[in-house]
């Protein structure tokens, strides 16, 4: 090789050096211009798929908190981390869990509570979103303390609070994966997942058709309700079914809702004609229990029937195992640490309800198999679970409030 030739080889190297270092520059400005690096990604380019979630609990602060309902009874709390990186990308439909340090309603002493509220809206990277409504006494019951979680949350926690959370979880969430046309039905507060499906669905652009069926007592219980108007309109695969169950003298049918009535069975039919949809459900246990049993009916697969309960007071008997309740052997359930050894009684709901009954006092949270505070060690025997649950649960542990033994057991409690 000449002198020649290897100078041009050595400039002809610099130049390709310089050019590419160029192109990377011109490439990373113009995905930051558009969003598709690291913090700065639109809704809809987020991978759907969770990214590294945090072990244990974070801290957050609240920038934001909005009504959205005309009783002001619901209301939306913006959060962002304190340590300020980038959120990792949640599945619509999945909660957070939060823990907080409350007085007891009785005797003043601070104890942890633990409470799951859904993610309101489509994934964003900066924040979440978490829609609440507050919880009264029950009404044949008004001399109870109101609900703990909600009233804090609507009375105490203000832009600039704090809050301890866990990351996003849960397997009631959308199936990117399905190509079928997707039905959201959602009760009361039972909407709040389906907001965040629905938003992301829209975000995406995905040309599927999605139904939205909402039901809630009237206009003045109805969560953003024109947000949820314009999405309709905006749309065209959006189709929006409001029911009132009972409307208020001001709510116009077909102008604020479309039905009067509950959302059921005979409705769905008329509205989408066929059953192969995607359902996903979420609503007070009545709506639970007629709306599940009755799309099996109608003939829809049950693999694509999606539900959630927000708890115990809706969480669908039916999935009880029938071996609990008809257990032929008595099973004796030992509580080590507190030294009770119990007869099992078949009628109760779950070993944390058994326990509490019976005044031991174990930890719990969801009281529905979502937030795991429940957690406890099985020392001997087994246990069965009566639903689907989301926390991941360590091996030989179990959570109390969805399980039931299957012989007899002892519990580290
Ligand atoms: C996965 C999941 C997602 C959820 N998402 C949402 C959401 O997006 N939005 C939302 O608002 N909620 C949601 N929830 C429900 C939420 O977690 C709480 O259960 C809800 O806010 C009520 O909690 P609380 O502490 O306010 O009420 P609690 O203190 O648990 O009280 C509940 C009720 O019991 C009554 N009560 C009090 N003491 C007694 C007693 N001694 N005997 C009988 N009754 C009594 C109270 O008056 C109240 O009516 C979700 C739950 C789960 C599991
Ligand atoms: S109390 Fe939440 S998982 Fe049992």
């Amino acid at each position: 090789m000449t002198t020649a030739t290897l100078a041009g080889l050595i400039l002809g190297l610099l130049l390709a050096q310089v050019a590419a270092v160029m192109l990377h520059g011109y490439f990373r400005r113009r995905s930051d211009l558009h969003g598709l690096d690291g913090e700065r990604r639109t809704a809809t380019q987020i991978d759907a798929t969770p990214g590294p979630a945090w072990e244990g609990f974070r801290a957050f602060t609240v920038t934001r908190r909005e009504y959205e309902d005309k009783d002001r009874s619901i209301c939306s709390f913006y959060l962002k981390p304190l340590d300020g990186k980038p959120l990792p990308a949640f599945r619509p439909g999945q909660f957070l869990t939060f823990r907080l340090s409350l007085p007891n309603p009785v005797s003043g002493e601070a104890r942890n509570v633990v409470r799951c509220y859904s993610l309101s809206e489509a994934p964003r990277p900066d924040h979440y979103r978490i829609s609440i409504k507050r919880v009264e006494a029950p009404p044949q019951q008004p001399e109870l303390p109101p609900g703990l979680s909600s009233n804090f949350f609507h009375n105490a926690v203000q832009q600039g609070s704090r809050l301890q959370v866990r990351a996003p979880a849960g397997h009631f969430h959308l199936l990117e994966e399905e190509g079928l046309p997707i039905v959201l039905i959602g009760g009361g507060i039972g909407i709040t997942p389906m907001l965040s499906m629905l938003g992301h669905i829209l975000e995406q652009g995905l040309k599927q058709e999605v139904w939205l069926f909402y039901g809630v007592r009237n206009g003045k219980e109805q969560i953003m309700k024109e947000f949820l108007q314009t999405l309709a309109r905006e749309h065209a695969n959006f189709h929006l079914h409001v029911c009132y169950s009972a409307p208020a003298m001001d709510d116009v049918e077909l102008v604020d809702y479309q039905h009067h009535g509950r959302v059921d069975i005979p409705l769905l039919q008329t509205s989408l004609k066929s059953r192969r949809h995607q359902f996903y459900v979420c609503g007070p246990r009545p709506m639970m229990e007629t709306l599940v049993p009755g799309l099996e009916e109608w003939g829809v697969d049950p693999a694509d029937i999606h539900y959630e309960a927000f708890g115990p007071a809706t969480l669908i008997r039916h999935d009880k195992p029938a071996t609990a309740a008809v257990a032929v052997q008595p099973i004796t359930v030992t509580f080590s640490r507190s030294g009770k050894c119990l007869a099992w009684d078949p009628a109760a709901d779950s070993l944390l309800a058994f326990a509490e009954a019976n005044g031991i006092e174990v930890e719990s949270g969801c009281r529905a198999g979502s937030c795991g505070c429940c957690q406890t060690v099985v020392s001997a025997g087994e246990v069965e679970y009566t639903k689907q649950t989301d926390a991941d649960v360590e091996p030989g542990h179990c959570l109390l409030c969805t399980a039931v033994p299957k012989n007899d057991l002892t519990l580290d409690a």
